[in-house]
Parts: structure tokens; C-alpha cells; sequence
């Protein structure tokens, strides 16, 4: 039995406001969601027609994950034995902790990124250690180093690459520093990737190079994002064989549901579907351009992001509700240092616009 107390102080991951919630609220018609860097493309008509075809067998529990496993792998370029499929890279976070983690150890991680790793280190009531960033917002390896020198029960690290929410990455170098540096030290290194898929930076890390070389790299890779399979919750954990059996033992039974299994073998197995990745890629690339442009113009400070969303200064914390009244939904941080920013994700070309014209109404009429 869980002691409440302690449970008490873990905190709620909180997802983005639903479009429905804020349309009852504010009475509204229509109204802008982009706060979950989600991608806005609906999914191909021939994937919906896979999976509306195998709706009659959900009786079944899935059985059909070594023929998955192996498409996966040859997606990525590994063995099978360095695959693990998961109810959503999310899984992975929290189960790493569940098996490295013990009342003696600590798991370290940047300050302003993902708060789920947090979340999950204090469910698991594991210490977690915060690196400051370096300028730009981006994750700071020599300070990640320091700390390591000086906590030796650091067993996990965790690295959004790209960082969510900066936008900022690591490069390969960065990456190969620290991994050299911990190299034979009993520390995991997890470097989550879910938005790997959109990354234009050409010094972004090799990572699965790196991780044949390096045991203790562990990647996480989402499939909600640049493949657009974030509501049946699929992703990806490439790892060292003795990582991936270790991960193996806390994971539930048939923990990638029989619907996203297929979802997941269309993804990296039908040719049709790069397509879709194209469009995902282009919308994006296209869009932050758009939004770097026009943010420039109305004098808002922003960081280029990696992602398929973009961290920006407003000036004013009032803007969150102001926009939310108007009908966009963006994500509000609670990070010290980021009161003023608000993280918007990419959308559909007219949201985007639609997106821009209410920060434009806000700062002139404020
Ligand atoms: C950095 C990061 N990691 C992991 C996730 C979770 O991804 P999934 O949907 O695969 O659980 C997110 C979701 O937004 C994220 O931003």
C-alpha cells in the first residue's frame, strides 16, 4: 500500500485543455488548439481502413509482436534484440525508473524540459537533481558532468533532444562528450527523442550509431508525433540487449494495445506512408519559418526550435487567458524564468495564421 503522504507531493502531469472544454467555457464556435505538439495531419484514409478492418479481433489480446519488433528494427537499423515497443515513449520514462530506480538512487535531468521525468522520479520516490542550462536555453553537459562527478547515485539521465520546451538540442559531439565521460560508471544515459523526426540541425547526434557503440545509451522515439499516433499511445525504446531484458521484467502484458500494433507496422513497413512523413515535415519546417518571421515582426522574442512548436516571450502573463478567451489554446509554463513565455505547437496553415493574428490583437490591444 502506497503511503499517501508521500504520494501527496507527486505531481499531475497536465495535458494541454481540450478544444471541447474551452468552446463550452467561453462560448465559443471555434476555437485553436495548439498546445500539445500534436501533429495537426489527420491520419492516411488507407491507415484508418487497416485499422477499421482489424477492429473485429480486439477479443484477442495482441499476439503479434515479434513480426512488429523486426519491422521496427529494420526501420531503425538495429537488431531485434535492441527494440522494445511501448504504450507511448511516456511508458518508458517511467518504467526505466521503476527498474534502475532504488531508495539510494537519483536521477538527474535539465531544469525547463519535459516534466514528466520529474513526475515519474517522485512517483518511484527517487532524488532528482536539476542541471541549469547554458545560454539559449539549451541542456548544459559540462554542468550534467559536474553534477555526476559530484553525486555518484545518479544511476539515470534523462535528455529531451530536442527539448521540450525550449526547442533546443544537443549535438553529437555534446552527446559523445557525455557518454565518454560516464562510460563504465553504472549511469543509463536516456536520450528522448520524440521529436527526432523533425530535427533540420545537421549536427544533430547520430544517436543509434552511438548507441551501439555506447551500452549505456538508451533512445526513447515517440511514434505521436512526426508518424501522428498519439492517440492509440505507441513508441519506441532502443537499447543495449540487457537493457531491453531488464525493461522487459516491469513492463504489464501486452502492453501495446492490438489496434496501435497494426498502426505501428503500417508506420514502418509501408512505403505509402513516407508520404505522410513528408507532409508532416514540410508543415512543420514551413510553419516555424512562418512563425519566426512573424514574430520578428511584432518584436517577440522566441527560441528556433528543433520540435513542431516554438517557445516565445509575450511580455505579459495575462496573455494565456487573453488568447484562451479569443479561442487559441497554447501551453503556459511553470517553469521559474518562463512566466512570460508560451509554448505554441504547429498547426494546419490556417490555424497558424489564425495563431498570429490573435498575438498580433493581443500585443496591440494590451
Ligand atoms: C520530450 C517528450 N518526451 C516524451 C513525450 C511523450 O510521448 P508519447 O506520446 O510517445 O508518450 C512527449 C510528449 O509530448 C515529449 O514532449
Amino acid at each position: 500500500m502506497k503511503n499517501l503522504t508521500e504520494m501527496d507531493k507527486v505531481e499531475n502531469y497536465t495535458p494541454g485543455l481540450s478544444i471541447e472544454e474551452i468552446q463550452k467555457r467561453y462560448s465559443l464556435d471555434k476555437v485553436y488548439k495548439l498546445a500539445s505538439n500534436e501533429n495537426p495531419l489527420p491520419p492516411p484514409e488507407e491507415l484508418v481502413n487497416i485499422l477499421q478492418s482489424k477492429i473485429h479481433t480486439i477479443h484477442r489480446y495482441p499476439a503479434y509482436m515479434r513480426p512488429v519488433v523486426k519491422a521496427v528494427s529494420a526501420y531503425y537499423q538495429v537488431e531485434t534484440q535492441h527494440t522494445l515497443l511501448g504504450n507511448g515513449s511516456s511508458e518508458f520514462i517511467d518504467k526505466l525508473m521503476q527498474a534502475y530506480g532504488s531508495p539510494r538512487v537519483s536521477v538527474l535531468v535539465s531544469e525547463k524540459s519535459f516534466p514528466l521525468y520529474t513526475i515519474c522520479a517522485q512517483s518511484h520516490r527517487l532524488n532528482i537533481y536539476r542541471a541549469s542550462m547554458k545560454e539559449g536555453l539549451k541542456v548544459h553537459i559540462q554542468k550534467m558532468l559536474s553534477l555526476l562527478d559530484r553525486h555518484k547515485d545518479i544511476r539515470l539521465v534523462f535528455i529531451s533532444n530536442p527539448n521540450n520546451p525550449t526547442g533546443s538540442y544537443i549535438t553529437h559531439s555534446e552527446l559523445e562528450t557525455l557518454l565518454f565521460e560516464t562510460k563504465g560508471k553504472s549511469v543509463q544515459i536516456v536520450l528522448d527523442e520524440a521529436y527526432w523526426g523533425y530535427v533540420r540541425a545537421k549536427d544533430f547526434p547520430d544517436s543509434v550509431s552511438l548507441m551501439q557503440k555506447y551500452p549505456h545509451l538508451i533512445l526513447l522515439r515517440s511514434m505521436s508525433k512526426v508518424m501522428g499516433l498519439a492517440g492509440l499511445r505507441a513508441g519506441v525504446m532502443l537499447a543495449h540487449p540487457t537493457v531491453v531484458e531488464t525493461v522487459k521484467k516491469v513492463l504489464c502484458p501486452f502492453n501495446v494495445n492490438i489496434i496501435s500494433v497494426e498502426a505501428i507496422l503500417y508506420c514502418v513497413s509501408n512505403r505509402s506512408f513516407q508520404e505522410y512523413l513528408f507532409h508532416s515535415k514540410e508543415l512543420v519546417w514551413n510553419s516555424l519559418d512562418y512563425f519566426y518571421s512573424e514574430l520578428q515582426k511584432m518584436n517577440l522574442p522566441f527560441y528556433p526550435s528543433q520540435g513542431n512548436f516554438l517557445l516565445f516571450s509575450i511580455g505579459k502573463p495575462s496573455a494565456f487567458s487573453y488568447l484562451l478567451k479569443r479561442g487559441l489554446i497554447l501551453r503556459s509554463l511553470n517553469e521559474p524564468g518562463l512566466e512570460h513565455y508560451l509554448r505554441m505547437s504547429v498547426g494546419l496553415e490556417q490555424e497558424n495564421k489564425k495563431a498570429i493574428e490573435l498575438i498580433r490583437e493581443f500585443i496591440t490591444q494590451t
